[in-house]
Formats: structure tokens, sequence, C-alpha cells
């Protein structure tokens, strides 16, 4: 079984090793052992191995990266009720999938419909379950309006997501993306949302003149650093800021956002707290990923695959600036044993 794990925080290169042993985790009460083909490379899984600017820095026992990706389970534990055994199945939260093996409870292990690509599978959940946590949070925003909505990062996996969910709701949603090229992109995929790059000048007049004279109601963003303060100026009065990711590099203070002065609301948004939904919530968003991956693959885009052992090629890609969807770390099936992790 081959594992990569890392003892510090640190540049993915210099921390992250591969280890291979003979021993084989067991599934305990409640708990199967998925048998880990592939598993997706996330910002959020390199910013939890090289951690973020300003913050102190970790230190752990080893620790395997990876959150979610998509399996066969190999065997099950005592009091598993649902038939499982042999099963393809998508897991989150499962932490440690950058690894041949992964114990999960029996719950947390999603069946692949019929049809969904081991790629898509693997993508299936983070993501999707990502967006329904940020549009919950843009409606309670909006408080009944239907916009503007500004986002950055438009051309994002999440980015398209939420454009797609956009589209659904009849949300206004203005995007935001970094260069001329990711604005042609996104405008190809969703020509009747405005989108703009940040490279231009006069960005934020565009903005303006998109969102009208009040400004933009809601920005969900997951740039951060100096870009904060811009967006912050964008919103209307009692406007949401609502931060979900740090891509950029930079810290803002919360004491440069005029938030008493304009009635601003800041606040996070975190896949890792997703658990704490109601389980009916939780049976919504999940039923939502299972339709989702089977009707629109395509918004579950695959950058590209590598093998769990070209790791720092991999990791190289997933950084790669105009990248256009997830990059994978794959383990080939065993001959003759169902849909293949390459298709
Ligand atoms: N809070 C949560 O629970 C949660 C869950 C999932 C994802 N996220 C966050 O959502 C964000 C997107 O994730 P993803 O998986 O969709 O990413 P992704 O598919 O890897 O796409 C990254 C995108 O970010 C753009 N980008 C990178 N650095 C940037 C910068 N400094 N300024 C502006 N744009 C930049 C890239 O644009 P170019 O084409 O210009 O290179 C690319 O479109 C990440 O911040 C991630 O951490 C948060």
């Amino acid at each position: 079984m081959r594992t990569l794990e890392h003892t510090r925080q640190g540049d993915a290169a210099q921390v992250l090793t591969l280890r291979e042993e003979r021993h084989r985790p067991s599934p305990g009460v409640g708990e199967v052992l998925v048998r880990m083909l592939v598993r997706p490379i996330h910002p959020g899984d390199l910013i939890g191995v090289e951690g973020l600017p300003g913050q102190p820095e970790q230190q752990w026992g080893p620790r395997t990266p990876g959150v979610e990706g998509m399996g066969v389970v190999e065997s099950v534990g005592a009091n598993v009720r649902a038939p499982l055994l042999g099963r393809r199945v998508a897991v989150f939260p499962a932490p440690g999938t950058w690894s041949d093996f992964v114990v999960v409870p029996a719950d947390l292990a999603v069946p692949v419909p019929d049809g969904v690509s081991d790629e898509t599978a693997a993508l299936m959940l983070v993501n999707p379950l990502t967006v329904r946590m940020l549009y919950r949070a843009v409606e309670k925003a909006l408080r009944g309006q239907t916009g503007p909505v500004l986002q950055t990062a438009a051309g994002s996996s999440i980015g398209r997501l939420v454009s797609a969910a956009a589209a659904r709701h009849n949300l206004r949603l203005i995007n935001l993306v970094r260069s001329t090229s990711g604005a042609e992109k996104v405008g190809t995929l969703y020509p009747s949302q405005p989108v703009i790059a940040t490279c231009d000048d006069d960005w934020q007049q565009q903005v303006r003149r998109h969102a009208g004279e009040r400004g933009v109601h809601v920005v969900l963003d997951c740039v951060g650093g100096a870009m904060t303060q811009h967006l912050a100026e964008l919103l209307a009065d009692g406007g949401t800021l609502i931060s979900y990711g740090h891509l950029s590099s930079g810290t803002t203070p919360l004491e440069a956002l005029p938030l008493i002065a304009r009635e601003l609301t800041v606040r996070g948004v975190s896949i890792l707290h997703w658990m704490s939904r109601t389980p009916r919530e939780r049976a919504e968003d999940v039923a939502f990923a299972q339709d989702l991956a089977q009707r629109r693959p395509d918004l579950l885009e695959v950058a590209a695959g590598y093998d769990l052992a070209d790791f720092n090629a991999a990791v190289e890609h997933a950084r790669r600036p105009a990248k256009s969807g997830t990059v994978l770390l794959t383990t080939l099936r065993a001959a003759g044993s169902g849909q293949g992790a390459g298709r």
C-alpha cells in the first residue's frame, strides 16, 4: 500500500513523501475499507500541505492529505447493513485519501451512480456540496433579492458551478477573472453573465456599470488578499462579502474595510463544516451531487490524471495558471476489475 504523507507544512515538493508498506488498515464497527482509485488535488489540499501566509506553521505526526476521492469497497466492518462490498463509492469527508486505502464510516461512502466515470465520481462531492453551502449563504444574504452578485475566480471549477447555479435560479451574477483569456473562456460558457478581467485598469468601473448605482449586494470571493478591499468598495451599503478561499498571497486587515460606516457583513463558508448541517440537508446535498455527476459531468472537469507516485508533477500541474478543471491522483485498477480509473 502506498501513502503520501508529510510531517510539517511547507513546499509540497519538499515535504511530501511516498511511503510503501505491507500493512493495510482494517475497518472498525460501522466502517468500510475503500481501495482508492482516484482523488483530486484541491486548492484546499495544498493549503493543508503548505499552510497559509501569516499563519503559524503546523507540525504533526505523519499526516496524509486529501479529503475526497472514489474507490471500491474492499471490506466492511461489523454492523454495516448497506450492501457496499465491491461497490464503487465516492467518499467525503475522508481525511487521508492520498493513499491506496482509506477507512471511512459506512454512511460517508456514497454509491456512484451507474454510468458516472471514476474521474467524475472523484469530483462528485467537495465542490458540488460547497456550491450548495455557498448558494444557501448567498440566498440568506440577498434576503429575497435576485442580485447582483459578484464572484471572483469565475473560471475555477467552483466558479463554473456557481455560474451554472445562477443561470438555473435566475440570479444576476457578474463574473470576475484575472486575465483576458480567462474572460473569453467564461464568456463563451455563460454568455448571458457579464465577465470582467481584473487586469483591465477600469475593472471596478465595469462592475459598477453592470451592477447599477447602488453596487452589488453580495460578493462571493475565493481570492482574498489585497483584492478584498477593492471588492468591499463595490458592495452596496448593507451588503455581504462571503469569503471561501485564499488563492492570492497577501492579507487585508479587517480595519481596512468600511464595515461600520457602510454596515457591511463579512462571513466565511467552509465545506469542513458540512457535517454540522442537518441530516436532511446533507441527504439533499448528496442527492444533488449524484444527480449533477450524471447529468452534467462537464461541470466536474478533469485537467489531467497522474499516478499517485507522480505527485510532484501533479502538484505542479494543479498550480499552473490557466488550467481548466481539477488535477487527479490515480491508482490503476487490477486487470478485470470493472470501469478503469483511466477512462
Ligand atoms: N471554503 C470551502 O469549503 C471551499 C471548498 C472548495 C473550494 N474552495 C476554494 O474555491 C477556490 C476555487 O477552487 P477550485 O477547486 O474551483 O479551483 P481551480 O479549479 O483549481 O481553479 C483555480 C482558479 O483560480 C484562479 N486563480 C488562481 N490564483 C488566482 C489569483 N491569485 N487571483 C485570481 N484568480 C486566481 C485561476 O485562474 P487562471 O485561469 O487565471 O489561472 C483558476 O481559474 C479555491 O480558493 C478553493 O480553496 C473553498
